[in-house]
Order: C-alpha cells, then structure tokens, then sequence
C-alpha cells in the first residue's frame, strides 16, 4: 500500500488531482491511504471532499486520514504532493507569492524531513514552486531526508510546450517527443524545442524558429498569467494533471522518454546542471529509470540557450536571495 499525502486537499487542484488517484492513474491497482492536510479554515470543505471520495467507492482507496497536521499527514508517506498555498491573483508574479508561501514550506520540509518515509517523493505545484521546494529542501535535509526527492512542477510548462506544437504541426499530442523547459516555472524559463521532434522529424523543420522564439516561446511562459486573465482564476485541471503526470512518471520511470522536472541542483553532478549553479531547484529535461531521475546527459547548448538558461538561473538565485532575506534558509 502506498501513502499519499495531498496538501492543498480541498482547494481546486487538490480536489480534481484526488478523483484520479482514487482511479489508480498513478499507482495503477495499487491501495493507497490517502492523507488530506488542510489549514483549519478549510477542514469543513475537506468533509466535503472526503463524502465525495466515499462517495466515488474505488476499490483502490484504502484509507482516508484529514487533518490540519503536517505530522500527521506526512507520517510514513511515500509520496506528498505539496499543492496548498495562496494562489496568485492577476497582476501578480509568482515571486510575489514567496512571502505568503516560503513560510509553509519550511514548516513542511522540516516535517518531511522528521517523519516522511527515506524515499518519499515530493512534488511542488504550489507557488512560486521552484524557490518553495528549495525552502522545503533545504528544511528537510537538516533533518536527514535526501534533497533530491523534494522536486518541483515544471511539467505543466512542458505539456504547455507540447500543446502549443501539437496545435501549430496539426499531430496528436502523442507525436511530440524530446521538448525541454530549463529553470524557472516563470516567465523566465526557456520552453526549448531544439531538441525535439514531431513524428520523428525535427520539431524545427516543422515549425519555424521564429514562431517558436516569437509566439510559442512567450505563450507558454506566460500561459498562467493568460489561464488567470480568462478564467479569473489560476489554472486548475492542467496543473493537477500535470502535477499527476510528474509523480507517474517518477514512478513509473519514463521509457527514455523526455520529461521536465524541476530538481535541486546542489544534488546533481556538477557536469549535470549545465552551468547553473548549486543552491537552486531547477528544471531540466530528465529521464527517469526505477524511481531515480537523470538529467539528459551532454546535449550540445548553443548560445541562446545558455543565455536563456542563465537568465532563468539569476531569477532563481534572486528568489533565493529573498527566501534567505526573509530568514526561511536559516
Ligand atoms: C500556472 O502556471 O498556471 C500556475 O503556476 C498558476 C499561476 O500563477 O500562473
């Protein structure tokens, strides 16, 4: 039996990822317990979803535990999906939200780092999620827990990535493979298609360089803002279902297929971060094998990509700079 815990449990993200847990999308037939940590305000809504998740009668859901405690939801899990934080309003940067948020995630982190199962796999969604993770990694190490499992979510900028190619190339979605986003799940990040491929073609024989740098580049970077502006609210299915993407992935290993996660570079080998330095949690293009994720090894960068990819990197460390100004490095 697996123990997943899911912050954020009753808020939009953590209410649509629960329904396809329940329906076995990450650890197929496999029970889970699930562990639903809310904050106080929101235990009457988590009633709410646990009727509903009775109400849904899956065979694989084990067990449901809801409390307001991180100890006690991330007690022995093999998995936390940290999604609960204050959700950004339109008109905000997501490094707005670091004041709100850092503070949770150290709080988690430690508690992750004291109680969670050794191998337990951490997914960020909750913003701004690559500094978070940081936070909650640098928490959770000085308890003893390996940094490199407390991940953040990138993958919803890659399936971005891949919807905006499957949408110009008119081709299933599925045919689209070798996409990368470095850094930053900011409008810094770099949504790369050099690499990538379109049926086996290569994705810029398919669409033209200045499409991707001028049009797909700045629409996936900024989709969130978009989602925000349209919706009136952040978006809400494509990140549970990326975030879901990231943890089946990591389970289930990816086939050498190309994903991007965002991953603390102070546990990667120095020739793996291309360039960018220890200290911050970083997306790279990745393939996962028997729950461990690799970094895709020697690609070949030219100079816009290294300018790019430093660009994310110097947000990230200004991030830092705030988080470790605020105290919440300490
Ligand atoms: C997104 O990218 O949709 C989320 O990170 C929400 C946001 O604030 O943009």
């Amino acid at each position: 039996m697996k123990i997943v815990a899911v912050s954020g449990a009753a808020g939009n993200i953590g209410y649509n990822v629960l329904g396809r847990l329940a329906d076995g999308y990450v650890y197929g037939d496999e029970p889970i317990e699930l562990r639903l940590l809310e904050v106080p305000q929101a235990v009457q809504a988590l009633d709410g979803v646990i009727m509903e998740l009775v109400d849904h009668a899956s065979p694989r859901i084990a067990n449901i535990v809801a409390t307001d405690d991180p100890e006690v939801a991330f007690d022995g899990a093999h998995a936390a999906l940290l999604i609960g934080s204050a959700p950004r309003k339109d008109g905000m940067t997501r490094g707005d939200l670091l004041e709100v948020n850092a503070g949770i995630f150290s709080t988690q982190g430690r508690v992750l780092g004291q109680v969670a199962h050794p191998d337990c796999k951490v997914v960020v969604t909750g913003n701004p999620a690559n500094t978070n993770a940081l936070v909650a990694a640098h928490h959770a190490e000085k308890e003893g827990f390996n940094p490199a499992n407390i991940t953040a979510l990138t993958r919803l900028d890659h399936n971005r990535l891949i919807g905006q190619v499957a949408q110009r190339a008119r081709v299933s979605a599925g045919d689209i493979a070798q996409v990368a986003v470095w850094g930053n799940h900011s409008n810094t990040q770099f949504p790369d298609l050099t690499f990538a491929t379109v049926g086996g073609t290569p994705a810029l024989d398919v669409i033209d360089r200045d499409t991707w740098l001028d049009t797909i580049v700045p629409t996936v970077a900024t989709r969130g803002g978009a989602v925000i502006q349209a919706r009136g609210g952040s978006s809400v299915v494509s990140a549970a279902s990326a975030t879901l993407d990231h943890l089946r992935d990591w389970e289930q290993g990816t086939d050498g297929r190309w994903v991007s996660m965002a991953v603390p570079t102070q546990a990667l080998p120095e020739e793996a971060r291309y360039g960018v330095p220890a200290g911050v949690v970083y997306s790279y293009p990745v393939t996962i094998e028997n729950g461990t994720y690799t970094v895709v090894p020697q690609l070949e960068l030219d100079d816009l990509q290294r300018e790019r990819i430093t660009a994310s990197a110097n947000e990230l460390l200004d991030e830092r700079s705030t988080a470790a100004g605020k105290g919440h490095l300490d």
